[in-house]
């Protein structure tokens, strides 16, 4: 013991005769309070960082440095072995200290940073929601404006309209007959447009309700066939019907969103379409137990110009065209797919798209319906009016009679 204490630096016996080891002890609990206050200042955390942990971790520092000079002094001449063992515990008794002192001080920068990030999160939360919120106002009030808008321009459309079919019968020559055509055609363009924009508003204020009838959907395919032969007619695309034995099948859901789905389908598929055939194809999918849910896939395919790989997950936005000379070529706003993957949405559906550039395109819908025991007669028909202008404007096909 004697050797060891007599290996021991000099200059620590000295220092800790004069108790400059405690007072380097509370020197060092000081730093370390302010070093935890800078560093936790850098960190965005000075007001997270706890005045009383640090001031009790302090306190301690201070007391045991008291304890350590009041009961372990070491006084000049006395016993090697007792100055030895004096020193010792002093030592420990110090050390422990200022080892209790950093492991307090550490852990009140460390809960003041946990605590300065969950106030960061918080607030950005908070701030998220507040973004959120006006992002949603915003867009509600597009979509009122849109919805406002559009009807405020269907009332004088559809009596510019009256008032063009009404012309169209009166006496006229030539080139009278062929400016009033133009208006009616150019006319039932932009009714069509306010239809998309109004049903788009509608599905995205979340107003549009289905309805849950009883309707055949080859029946109902049949129609969109009637609809579209004379257009596919005049411009020598086959268009037919593929359904394997689904003239049985009644379905419980919305006829008429299904059959806007169809129409736009069909209706983009002859529009892109120069020659060959376009097929609806109508495949069952039986529910797995009895009174459950059956698939309806509806596809609509042609061998049409196709659409680029990396065109395709666009197509589904609003306003969006594979190409920017659609609309010069083809006419067109870019809203029938949008409409449609928001009403299989809707029906708790989607759809999807296969497409090769050049040789053609399915757009498939799966559709979820609970099958109706066939039903004899009470089944939903759908006609679209006598007058609509089917070879004059074949855009305004896309919508709802
Ligand atoms: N069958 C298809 N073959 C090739 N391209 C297609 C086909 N269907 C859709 N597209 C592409 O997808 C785009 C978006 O179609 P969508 O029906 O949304 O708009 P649109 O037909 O151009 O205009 P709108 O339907 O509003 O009259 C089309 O412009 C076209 O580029
Ligand atoms: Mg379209």
């Amino acid at each position: 013991m004697v050797r060891t204490v007599a290996a021991l630096p000099e200059f620590y016996l000295a220092a800790a005769r004069h108790h400059a080891d405690a007072v380097v002890v509370v020197g060092l609990a000081a730093s370390g309070w302010l070093a935890c206050r800078s560093h936790a200042a850098r960190h965005g955390a000075a007001r997270e960082l706890s005045s009383a942990a640090c001031g009790i971790a302090f306190a301690a520092a201070a007391a045991g440095a008291a304890l350590a000079s009041r009961f372990l002094p070491l006084p000049t001449g006395i016993e090697p072995a007792l100055e030895a063992s004096l020193l010792l515990s002093r030592a420990t008794l110090l050390g422990m200290t200022a080892l209790l002192c950093a492991v307090a001080f550490l852990a009140a920068n460390r809960s003041a940073l946990l605590r300065a990030e969950l106030r960061d999160r918080a607030e950005a939360e908070r701030r998220l929601q507040h973004a959120k919120a006006a992002a949603d106002e915003a867009s509600r009030a597009k979509g009122d404006f849109l919805a406002v808008m559009s009807h405020e321009i269907r009332t004088p459309l559809n009596a510019v309209m009256g008032f063009a079919n009404l012309l169209r019968e009166s006496p006229l020559d030539d080139i009278q007959r062929s400016h009033v055509a133009t208006i009616i055609a150019e006319g039932a363009r932009l009714g069509a447009l306010m239809n998309d924009i109004l049903d788009l508003s509608k599905i995205e204020k979340g107003s549009l309700t289905l309805e849950c009838v009883p309707f055949a959907p080859a029946e109902i395919a049949q129609d969109v066939l009637r609809l579209f032969g004379p257009r596919a007619a005049q411009r020598a695309v086959e268009l037919r019907l593929e359904e394997s034995d689904l003239s049985d099948l009644v379905v419980n859901g919305d006829p008429l969103r299904f059959r806007q789905i169809l129409v736009n389908l069909v209706d983009n598929a002859l529009k892109f379409t120069p020659r060959g055939s376009v097929t609806i194809a109508l495949a069952w999918t039986k529910p797995s137990k009895p009174g459950g849910l059956g698939g309806l896939r509806t596809a609509v395919r042609d061998t049409g110009i196709g659409i680029e790989r990396e065109k395709i997950a666009g197509l589904f936005q609003m306003f969006t065209q594979a190409d920017s000379s659609t609309t010069r070529r083809y006419g067109g706003t870019g809203l029938g797919l949008a409409i449609c993957r928001r009403l299989a949405a809707l029906m708790g559906g989607e759809i999807s798209v296969r497409s090769e550039p050049g040789q053609g395109s399915e757009f498939a819908v799966a559709l979820p319906f609970r099958a109706e025991a066939a039903a004899a007669e009470p089944v939903v028909r759908l006609r679209m009016p006598a007058t609509v202008p089917v070879r004059t404007a074949p855009v305004f096909g896309k919508r709802l009679a």
